[in-house]
């Protein structure tokens, strides 16, 4: 790879680092980029599913998972790790992420990894051809395509600096403050860059001068490179190396930083850890005699730097290998954002026509167009198109649990709010109050049970034995009127379904050797129609492709229950809409259906 990132480069970034991540958000929006150049967030403490962050004006959901592994798994394009852990957990997240596999590079931010580990990691990478930038550093950038972090500093500064859109400059620096000011010397100079790395201040870092230098000898963009070395080690001298073989043939400018360490006393230490001279073929001063030996531009002091830069930059631009650069249009940020306070991800209504799930409605609502109603609720409920065995079971299971007549607990309590003279949506709502653990809600219950039993093996016995000491009846079974004689041609109606048009049973099978021995106990104990929705809506997300841990979580949220909700509300209204057309009068209860056993209350 001759780039180091492209305009389409997403990173993970380790570490909800909100400041570090919209400054990538705001330059990629500058630049005009299509995708986020963060396609997920790791936040191992968060219980967050997404953090928002701003997209020019408007906002974006960035995903969030507790783990490397799970952000991978979901984002497999993003093939950057912006490793902002602490340094003492910099060096496992490096370790794993390289054992996980599937990251051309690994930027590291963290200052003080202990020198042992970071040897081991840098060569442990080195051998998965990962390229670490860092540790302790600012990161890397390739203008008009991918920034890290904050490398580069402020918008407004980025745009000073040139670093929007591709120069013509490879430059490689030590330190993140000097590379920075280099970038805006470079723009005042010459043309700005087209790939730029901070490889870090530690002793140990990954990708060293030469790596990077090399890279850019192979990048097309890049015309001439920028070195800025420091006091302190001795990879200056793989670059002279590189320059002397011919393997290095573009100009490079160079100056080492630390001439002043003559003027103290041996074994001062600079800023960086690194920055310490061991040997006189370590100091700056040497180090930029040997790169001007060999034909490196190597300026008099920093202050010549500039001048020098300017020079080679004329002299390319003449010779036509530099071309002249079209300022592109950038986008601009606007100053001031509010945060949206609520989020929508399943239907949009700013259009000419609102739409489900992405679909307009008219796309879906007439018969002409073959949805039904499970259509819509795959839409708007799942954010998918089912196939049509799936919308039919959601269709049946509607039709099913309708209604049940008036005796039932909703049905009833409909009717006599309806009676009391209260509108259709207050009685509605009576009735739905009803719908709960032993009246028709016991469909969540029952796939969360019978799916625990079933994935942990245990046989019916053991089941009823585990139900026992949770203290609750097993939800989606028993009757009050049906029973092994008294079949619910419900449950049969949708067994049949099942049986005829999904691709595998497994629930269900396992419910049914459990039923077998509850009704060996009590011929009501059988499998009831909450049950059975509950365990084939299991098998029905497992067919189309559901995780676990996604059939989970829709158990969880009261998904099931929901079906018959929706469907109950029908006959409920039925039954509203019976006591208004036959104009009943309200109801009492009578008294001899009601057992008083009411005692003077006692004095205390
Ligand atoms: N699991 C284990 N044992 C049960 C269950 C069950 N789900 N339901 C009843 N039993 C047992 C009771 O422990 C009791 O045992 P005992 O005689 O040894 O004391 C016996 O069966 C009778 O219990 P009741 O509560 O009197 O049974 P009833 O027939 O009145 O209850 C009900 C019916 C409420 C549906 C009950 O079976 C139950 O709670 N089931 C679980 C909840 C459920 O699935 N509800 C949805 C029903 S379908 C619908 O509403 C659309
Ligand atoms: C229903 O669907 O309402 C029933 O199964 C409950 C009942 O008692 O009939």
């Amino acid at each position: 790879m001759s780039k180091l990132f492209n305009r389409n480069t997403q990173a993970i970034f380790w570490n909800n680092n909100k400041t570090a991540i919209q400054r990538m958000l705001d330059y990629d929006y500058t630049i005009k980029r299509e995708t986020p150049s963060v396609a997920a967030i790791v936040a191992p403490t968060s219980g967050n599913k997404f953090e928002k962050f701003f997209w020019g004006g408007d906002e974006i959901m960035i995903p969030l998972y507790k783990s490397t592994a799970e952000a991978k798994a979901a984002q497999p394009q993003a093939d950057v790790l912006l490793n902002f852990a602490s340094f003492r957990t910099a060096y496992d997240v490096t370790m794993e992420a390289l054992n996980l596999g599937g990251f051309r590079s690994i930027m590291i931010t963290a200052e003080g990894i202990p020198e042992r580990l970071a040897r081991g990691m840098n060569a442990f990478a080195r051998e998965k051809q990962v390229t670490v930038i860092g540790p302790a550093t600012v990161g890397a950038i390739v203008p008009g395509a991918f920034k890290i972090a904050n490398i580069g500093g402020t918008i407004s500064n980025i745009i000073n600096s040139k670093l929007h859109r591709a120069g013509s400059c490879g430059l490689v620096t030590r330190s993140g403050g000097l590379f920075n000011e280099l970038s805006n010397i470079i723009a005042i100079n010459a043309d700005g860059i087209a790939e730029g790395v901070a490889i870090g201040g530690d002793r140990f870092v990954g990708s060293v001068f030469i790596d990077n230098l090399l890279r850019m000898e192979d990048n097309p963009d890049v015309k001439y490179m920028i070195l800025l070395g420091e006091v302190g080690g001795t990879e200056e001298y793989k670059v002279i190396e590189a320059v002397k073989s011919g393997r290095i043939k573009k100009p490079i400018i160079a100056w080492c930083i630390g001439t002043i360490a003559k003027y103290y006393d041996s074994g001062v230490q600079f800023g960086h850890a690194g920055a310490s001279a061991n040997a006189e073929t370590e100091t700056a001063e040497y180090k930029n005699k040997a790169m001007a030996e060999v034909g490196i531009h190597v300026p008099s002091s920093f202050n010549d730097l500039p001048e020098v830069i300017n020079g080679v930059y004329k002299e390319l631009h003449a010779e036509g290998i530099i071309k002249n650069i079209a300022e592109p249009e950038l986008n601009v940020v606007p100053n001031v954002r509010r945060p949206k306070q609520f989020i929508c991800t399943i239907s949009d209504d700013r259009g000419d026509e609102a739409t489900y799930a992405g679909f307009p409605i008219s796309s879906v609502a007439t018969p002409d167009t073959g949805k039904g109603i499970g259509d819509v609720i795959s839409l708007l409920w799942f954010k998918k198109q089912y196939p049509e065995w799936a919308t039919q079971f959601i269709e049946t299971v509607l039709k099913t649990v309708a209604d049940h007549g008036p005796a039932v607990s909703g049905a009833h309590n409909a009717k006599v709010t309806a009676r009391a003279g209260k509108s259709v949506v207050e009685s509605l709502v009576t009735g739905l109050l009803t719908i709960g653990p032993r009246f028709g809600g016991a469909i969540d219950g029952a796939a969360k049970y019978f799916k625990y039993a079933d994935d942990h093996h245990l046989d019916p016995k053991a089941f009823l034995n585990y139900m026992k000491k949770e203290g609750v009846p097993i939800p989606g079974i028993g009757h009050r009127i049906k029973s092994l004689k008294n079949p619910d041609l419900r449950v049969e109606g949708l067994k049949k379904f099942a049986q005829e048009y999904f691709p595998a049973t497994p629930l269900l099978d396992y419910a049914l050797t459990v039923e077998q021995l509850t009704t060996s106990k009590k011929e009501n104990l059988i499998l009831n129609v909450d049950g059975t929705i509950g365990i084939l809506m299991v098998d029905m997300w497992r067919a189309l492709g559901y995780s676990e841990e996604e059939i989970n979580e829709f158990i969880e949220s009261g998904t099931l229950n929901a079906f018959f909700i929706v469907g109950r509300s029908i006959g409920f209204i039925g039954h509203v809409l019976d006591e208004k057309r036959l104009a009943m009068p309200m109801y009492r209860h009578p008294m001899d259906d009601i057992l008083y056993d009411v005692q003077e209350a006692e004095k205390l």
